[in-house]
């Protein structure tokens, strides 16, 4: 790793909205994947409309994994700038433990996807339990980084969405 850098890269920044845009997809259109997942699981022939949409499941499931392969490679690569400016080192290991628990998490729900998709186990209960924590944990995370730039005016927000910068 180089020296830290003072703000995200242009890829780290399209990156993390690509998977925050990606995770919606699948918040939104995971039906008919529950559907086609029950479907095969008890021999049944699942809906063409809802095998597409189960696809459509994968492919967004995929781009977030290979999407988050990419932010690792970068963040060990370039590294990230540090916290704000004020930010107490208690703040700084909670944004530092999440920001960690989100790659796990996301990581954690294309091991459990993957694994239930592709018939090796139904993982289909921890693919949805982690999914609570995914939703968690992102809550906390966009809540946080909301807080710091509008109420603390650290510009936390501004390291990812650069317009936002003074
Ligand atoms: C959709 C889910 C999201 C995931 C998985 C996610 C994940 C992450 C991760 C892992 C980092 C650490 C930087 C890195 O390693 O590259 C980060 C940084 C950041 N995220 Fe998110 N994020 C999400 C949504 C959001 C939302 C909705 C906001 C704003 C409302 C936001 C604002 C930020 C900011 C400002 C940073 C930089 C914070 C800092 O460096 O201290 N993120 N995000
Ligand atoms: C971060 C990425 C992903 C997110 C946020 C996500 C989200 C979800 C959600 C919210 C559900 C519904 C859970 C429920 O109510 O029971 C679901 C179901 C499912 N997902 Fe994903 N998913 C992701 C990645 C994947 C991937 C990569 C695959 C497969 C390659 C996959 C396969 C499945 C399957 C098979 C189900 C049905 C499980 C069941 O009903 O037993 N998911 N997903």
């Amino acid at each position: 790793m180089t020296q830290q850098p003072q703000t995200y890269r242009r890829s780290q920044i399209i990156l993390h909205w690509i998977v925050f845009a990606a995770i919606w997809v699948q918040w939104l259109f995971n039906e008919p994947m529950k559907r086609t997942i029950e479907a095969m699981q008890t021999g049944a022939t699942p809906a063409g409309n809802d095998m597409t949409m189960a696809w459509v499941h994968v492919a967004f499931g995929s781009t977030i994994f290979f999407a988050v392969i990419a932010r690792l490679y970068l963040r060990f690569r370039f590294g990230a700038p540090g916290h704000a400016p004020g930010t107490s080192p208690m703040q700084a290991t909670i944004a530092t433990v999440v920001h960690w628990a989100l790659y796990c998490a996301l990581i954690g729900m294309v091991i459990t996807g993957g694994m239930t998709w592709n018939g090796v186990a139904d993982l289909g209960y921890m693919h949805w339990l982690l999914n609570i924590v995914l939703f968690a944990l992102i809550t906390a995370h966009a809540a946080a980084a909301i807080f710091n730039q509008f109420v603390r005016k650290d510009g936390t927000l501004a390291q990812m969405i650069p317009v936002l910068r003074k």
